[in-house]
């Protein structure tokens, strides 16, 4: 606490510095608490490491304390530390960390799984009571008062707006050059007074370049200089390039149907090893000058735009592994102008994903033979990570890709089911389906076609027989033909995998 931090340029707010841990001492039992970050990038990294401890102490003195945790910044550090002391009550919207998803399938932490674009109006409405306090890392203070983000800006903008109190980390290992890359939409949140969000490009501003923070809610401000760590990516694997060559040609098959223009339409690319790896085969497949309305900039995003694949990134966060950071950090200029981090309420909102025409790939946990897809659940029971932006994206894009490994668990299991166990994005959103199997598209069929599609062209060679004699008994059962099922032994598929015990539990 030394009051000298460069980053914190407002006397107002220098007069709150304190540690964590007495930053932590403010938050109470119960608290409903907004935490900044998103995926791993952006999120405070002293005070809630601090709460964890004082709400251990706590639990020793055999007092009960638990808070609600509103949170996209799913940081394993953060996450981890705050359910290791049974610390959370609730958690919401989404979450990928073991430690939390094992509390939340052992039924001792309630997981609203939310869409990310329903966030900020369901806060707002209270939905979650009152939002006690947010926890937002900042890069600096600037004079005026005005907060510049750091890695990501996320829900930030809505915690800022709707929480009782604020406690800010001003984060110094996250660089002054940032400054620039942000751009912050205020424009009204609730209805009946909402108005089109005015962006038609991924290029444009629309917003100020900070987020907004009234000096009078801040309790406390904490210096912090801890760098992220977001894990190294796995380089692709033979079937994720596969999935990602599938895509591209697809796509340049697309481009010559006249129904996508030669630099494709923005794109949105999930979380994870295939995403990253799908944009990978896109970088090799020569294509220049495309652009990206998503919510990640992942390691590969950073190098399509160093190669002139990508021209510009619209994006919510930087997601990038230790490697891919410093080539970030060394090239701020570079980057600068390639790249305008927004707020998850602009990146995720319905009506910006249409107006773009974003073309949307995200991974799933089981796809049906009638396409309806499962993200979130396994089994059907247990929870792996959430919903996230994909629905947000699913529904509204102008091309949606859902990508997945044909099998899972070694084999034991086929992705592609007679029938989901869990429903997230219905056959109407899901127009294009990748395995490493091939590419099924589905755009314009019937159930029916779309099953035979589906078996043929992305199910395991291992598998295609058990599906196609599924397919073809609900077919003569006598059941409706427009979706024909056996609805007993659609639900039992998992279960007769694990009897003949060639499931892994
Ligand atoms: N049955 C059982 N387990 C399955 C499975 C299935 N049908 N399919 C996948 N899994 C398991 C994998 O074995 C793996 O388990 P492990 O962590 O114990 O190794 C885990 O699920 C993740 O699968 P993986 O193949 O590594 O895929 P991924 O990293 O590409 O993630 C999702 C796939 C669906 C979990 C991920 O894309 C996701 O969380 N999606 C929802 C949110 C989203 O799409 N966000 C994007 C916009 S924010």
């Amino acid at each position: 606490m030394t009051g000298n931090n460069a980053r914190i340029s407002h006397p107002g707010f220098a007069a709150k510095l304190c540690t964590g841990a007495q930053a932590a001492a403010m938050i109470e039992p119960g608290d409903t608490v907004g935490v900044s970050g998103f995926a791993g990038s952006g999120h405070p990294k002293v005070v809630p490491i601090a709460l964890a401890e004082r709400i251990g102490q706590a639990h020793d003195r055999g007092e009960d304390f638990q808070i609600n945790l509103l949170s996209v910044a799913t940081a394993a550090e953060l996450d981890s530390a705050l359910v290791a002391v049974d610390g959370i009550k609730l958690r919401m919207p989404y979450q990928s960390v073991a430690a939390m998803r094992n509390q939340i399938n052992a039924g001792k932490i309630g997981f609203t799984d939310t869409h990310l674009s329903h966030v900020s109006s369901q806060v707002t409405a209270g939905m979650f009571g009152p939002l006690n306090i947010a926890i937002v890392e900042v890069a600096a203070i600037d004079p005026d008062g005005t907060l510049l983000p750091s890695s990501s800006i996320g829900i930030s903008k809505t915690w800022l707006d709707q929480a009782d109190k604020i406690i800010l980390e001003v984060n110094s290992a996250q660089p002054d050059g940032f400054r620039g890359f942000h751009d912050v939409y205020y424009g009204p949140t609730s209805p009946p007074n909402l108005e089109p969000i005015p962006l038609t490009h991924p290029k444009e501003r629309i917003g100020v370049p900070y987020l907004k923070c009234s000096l009078d809610k801040v309790i406390a401000v904490v210096e912090t200089d801890i760098a992220e760590q977001t894990p190294d990516f796995r380089p692709p694997d033979a079937d994720s390039q596969k999935i990602g060559n599938f895509i591209s040609e697809f796509l340049a098959h697309e481009v010559k149907q006249g129904r996508l223009p030669k630099t494709l339409l923005p794109l949105q690319s999930g979380i994870g090893n295939i995403a990253n790896a799908v944009l990978a085969a896109i970088d090799a497949a020569g294509w220049k000058g495309l652009t990206a309305h998503t919510e990640l900039v992942q390691d590969y995003m950073l190098q399509m735009l160093r190669t002139g694949t990508l021209a510009f990134a619209s994006s919510t966060a930087f997601t990038v592994s230790a490697t891919a950071q410093q080539e970030l950090f060394n090239n701020l200029d570079y980057y600068r102008e390639r790249v305008i981090l927004r707020p998850a309420e602009v990146t995720n909102h319905p009506e910006v994903v249409r107006r773009l025409g974003c073309l949307s790939m995200n991974g799933l946990i089981e796809a049906d033979i009638y396409g309806n897809v499962n993200s979130t659940h396994v089994m059907g029971t247990k929870m792996q990570n959430g919903i996230g932006g994909a629905g947000d994206f699913a529904r509204n894009a102008y091309i949606t890709f859902f990508t997945t490994p044909s099998i899972a668990k070694g084999g034991a299991i086929s992705t592609i089911v007679p029938m989901v166990s869990h429903v997230d994005h219905t056959e109407h959103d899901v127009h294009v389906l990748v395995t490493e199997q091939g590419l099924a598209d589905l755009r314009g069929l019937p159930p029916r076609q779309r099953a035979r599609k589906i078996i043929d062209v992305c199910a395991h060679p291992d598998y295609r027989d058990a599906l196609n004699d599924y397919f073809e008994r609900a077919s003569a059962s006598g059941a409706g033909l427009h979706t024909p099922h056996i609805l007993p032994e659609a639900l039992s598929w998992h279960g007769r995998f694990l009897e003949s015990g060639t499931m892994r539990a």
